[in-house]
């Protein structure tokens, strides 16, 4: 056994598709992401499922909060490295802040904090932003429901 020679090297097909440059920051949240799994549903105040119709990603994403503040934070993401990035970095963003502060939280917001993605990537980092005001509009629903009920 021994090296592969020069000519099976050579062998190899050629990549022909684009070529993304992830920085460090980024490749760090995709392959080490924060807040990945579920939270439980007695947990649960709010629930966030929203998907990309363009490349058909999908994101779901659970709060609890205590205090009107986003106390636990927890998505899994059925998407591209861009998306499971940005999604992690969102949940950073998020944890901690007060539901107004979060809701504030732009998609501009999450990938200045990882230093930028590629431009074609820019979108994926919509998807937790979406989801995050889904488990947030949830949590308000939630309530308001429960106000409407009390005597
Ligand atoms: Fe769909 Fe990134 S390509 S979210």
């Amino acid at each position: 056994m021994g090296s592969p020679s020069s000519k099976e090297k050579t062998d190899q097909p050629e990549y022909s598709g684009p070529i993304l440059y992830y920085n460090d920051t980024v490749l760090d949240h995709f392959t080490n992401p924060r807040n990945v799994g579920e939270l439980a549903e007695n947990e649960t105040d709010g629930y966030g499922l929203v998907g990309d119709p363009m490349c058909g990603d999908q994101m779901k994403l659970w709060i609890s909060i205590r205090s009107e503040r986003i106390d636990r934070i927890a998505f899994k993401s059925y998407g591209c490295p861009g998306a499971i990035a940005t999604s992690s970095m969102l949940t950073d963003l998020a944890k901690g802040r007060t539901v107004e502060e979060a809701k504030r939280i732009t998609d501009d917001d999450v990938v200045e904090a990882l230093g930028g993605i590629p431009e074609r990537k820019k979108h994926c980092s919509l998807l937790g932003v979406l989801a995050l005001q889904a488990a947030i509009k949830d949590w308000e629903t939630k309530c308001s429901l429960k106000k409407e009920s009390e005597p």
